[in-house]
C-alpha cells in the first residue's frame, strides 16, 4: 500500500524505516528516503507507523538524513 502519494512511499518501506531505529522523528523517514513532505495528508499515517515500529523509547539526536542536510553551509546574506 502506498503511505505516500506524493512521494510513492509505500508502507514496508516507511515501516522498515522507523522499525531501523535510524528515524529519530516522522520526519525522519521521509529524508531518510530521500522525500520530502508535499500536500502532508500523508503525516498522520506516517506518525502511526512511527509510533508502532520505531524502537522505544524515541532515540534522540540527528538521523544520518538530518546530520547530512546539518552539514550543508546555509548561504547568508553578504555583510554590507
Ligand atoms: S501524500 Fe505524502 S506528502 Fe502528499
Amino acid at each position: 500500500m502506498i503511505v505516500c502519494v506524493c512521494n510513492g512511499l509505500r508502507d514496508k518501506v516507511c515501516r522498515e524505516t522507523a522499525a531501523s531505529g535510524e528515524a529519530r522523528n516522522v520526519g525522519c523517514i521521509y529524508r531518510l528516503n530521500g522525500c520530502q513532505v508535499r500536500c502532508g495528508r500523508c503525516v498522520p499515517m506516517m506518525r502511526e507507523i512511527f509510533a508502532a515500529h520505531a524502537p522505544q523509547p524515541p532515540v534522540s539526536g540527528s538521523c544520518a538524513a538530518c546530520a547530512r542536510e546539518e552539514t550543508v553551509a546555509v548561504p547568508t546574506a553578504a555583510a554590507a
